[in-house]
C-alpha cells in the first residue's frame, strides 16, 4: 500500500468500497493475530499533569479538575481485579506526574510483577531516560507514548512548550524501544488542523517504525482546551468521526499486520453502540476495560463524557466480554504479546 492508495481510502465514500477495506482489514486481523480478543486492564493511577496540551482535558491549566494520586496499594488491588477477571495485562496510565517518583513506580511494578503474572504496560507521558530505565529493570514489559501527528507545525501547536526541551516524541520512542520495551504509539484522528497529507504520513510511520501496539481514536473536543473551546475544521481537513477513525484503523492492520491494536475508548465515547465491536470487526484485536476505582473515574477526564467512567470495574469487563462472545471471537489468554509474522520494514519516513 502506497501514500497514493492510502490517500484515496481516507477519502473514499462509496460503502461497497468502504465494505471492501473493513473485510481485507479483517483477514489480515485474523490471519497474523487470530481470533483472540486480548483484554488489557485499564489503571488511571493519577490525572496530575504538567503539560499544557491543547486537546487533553488533564492540561496543567485546567483549574477546574479535582486531583488524584492512586496509593500503591490501590493500584495493587486492581492488578489483582485484572487477575480475577481473567486479564493478561494491566496499563498503569497517568498525566505527566513529577508527583509520580522513579522509585516509587518501580516498587509497584515490582509488587505487581513479583505477585501475579501480569504484563506491565507504562502509559506516563514523556519521562526522563533514567527513569524509564529504572522502570524496564523493575519488570515492565511496554510503554505507550503516542505521537498524536506526524506534522510537525501541527505537533507544536497542540503542545505548547514547557520550558523545558524535550526531544521529539518519534525519537523518544527509539530510545523506549532500544530500552527493550515492547513500544506501542498512536495517534487522534480529526484533530483541527489535521491533513489529509500528514494523516497518510502518520499511517505509513506506524509501518516505518514497526510499533508494536498502535492505538487510534477520534479526537473529542473538552471544553476546558484551547482547541475544544475553537471553532470546527474546516472542509479540507480530517473529520473527527468515527468513520474516518475506522478507517484508519483498518489501514493500519494493513500496515501493521501483526501489532496489537485496541478499538479504543474514544471510538466507544463517540459511538457508544456500535465503537467497540467496529473497531474489532474492522481491524482491532485488543480492548482495555476500565479498571480505576469509582471515586477517581469520573476525574481522568481527558475528554467529555468519557465511556466507563460511570460504570464499574466489573460493568465495563462485562460489556468487553459480552461484545467479543457477540462477534463469535475469543477472549484471550496469556499476556498477547507481539508475535512478529512479518519482517520489519526499513524506516524511510520521517515526521515532516
Ligand atoms: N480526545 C481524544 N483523545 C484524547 N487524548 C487526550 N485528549 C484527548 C481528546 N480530547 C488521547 C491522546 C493521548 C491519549 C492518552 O489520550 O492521544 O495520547
Amino acid at each position: 500500500m502506497d501514500p497514493t492508495d492510502i490517500s484515496s481510502w481516507l477519502t473514499e465514500t462509496d460503502e461497497q468500497k468502504l465494505a471492501g477495506l473493513w473485510s481485507l482489514a479483517d483477514r489480515i486481523r485474523a490471519g497474523h493475530v487470530g481470533t483472540a480478543v486480548h483484554l488489557r486492564g485499564l489503571i488511571e493511577i493519577s490525572n496530575y499533569c504538567v503539560r499544557h496540551c491543547a486537546y487533553c482535558g488533564l492540561h496543567t491549566g485546567n483549574t477546574s479538575l479535582k486531583r488524584y494520586r492512586m496509593t500503591e496499594t490501590e493500584i495493587i488491588a486492581c492488578a489483582e481485579t485484572a487477575v480475577r477477571f481473567g486479564y493478561g495485562t494491566v496499563v498503569l496510565q497517568s498525566g505527566e506526574d513529577r508527583g509520580i517518583s522513579a522509585e516509587w513506580l518501580a516498587g509497584v511494578i515490582q509488587k505487581i510483577k513479583h505477585s501475579t503474572t501480569l504484563a506491565v504496560t507504562l502509559s506516563l507521558g514523556e519521562r526522563h531516560p533514567d527513569e524509564l530505565k529504572l522502570w524496564r529493570r523493575a519488570g515492565a514489559d511496554r510503554y505507550l507514548l503516542r505521537f498524536e501527528t506526524s506534522d510537525r507545525e501541527l505537533y507544536k501547536k497542540i503542545h505548547p512548550p514547557t520550558g523545558s526541551t524535550r526531544r521529539h516524541r518519534i525519537e523518544q520512542l527509539a530510545a523506549i524501544r532500544e530500552l527493550g520495551y515492547e513500544t506501542g504509539s498512536g495517534i487522534m484522528v480529526g484533530i483541527p488542523g489535521q491533513t489529509f497529507a500528514s494523516l497518510t504520513r502518520d499511517l505509513l510511520l506506524f509501518r516505518d517504525l514497526d510499533l508494536d501496539m498502535v492505538g487510534i481514536g477520534p479526537w473529542l473536543p473538552h471544553p476546558d482546551t484551547v482547541l475544544g473551546a475553537e471553532s470546527l475544521p474546516a472542509d479540507n481537513h480530517v473529520p473527527n468521526t468515527d468513520l474516518m477513525s475506522c478507517k484508519v484503523l483498518a489501514l493500519a492492520r494493513i500496515l501493521c499486520p501483526d501489532a496489537n491494536i485496541p478499538a479504543t475508548t474514544a471510538l466507544a465515547t463517540l459511538n457508544p453502540e456500535t465503537g467497540r465491536s467496529h473497531g474489532l470487526e474492522r481491524g482491532a484485536n485488543v480492548l482495555m476495560p476500565n479498571l480505576t476505582p469509582d471515586r477517581y473515574k469520573k476525574l481522568y477526564e481527558i475528554y467529555p463524557n468519557k465511556s466507563g467512567s460511570t460504570l464499574s470495574a466489573e460493568q465495563c469487563d462485562h460489556i468487553a466480554k459480552k461484545t467479543i462472545r457477540a462477534l463469535g471471537r475469543k477472549i484471550g489468554t496469556g499476556q498477547g504479546s507481539r508475535i512478529k509474522t512479518t519482517p520489519a520494514i526499513g524506516s524511510t519516513v520521517t515526521a515532516s
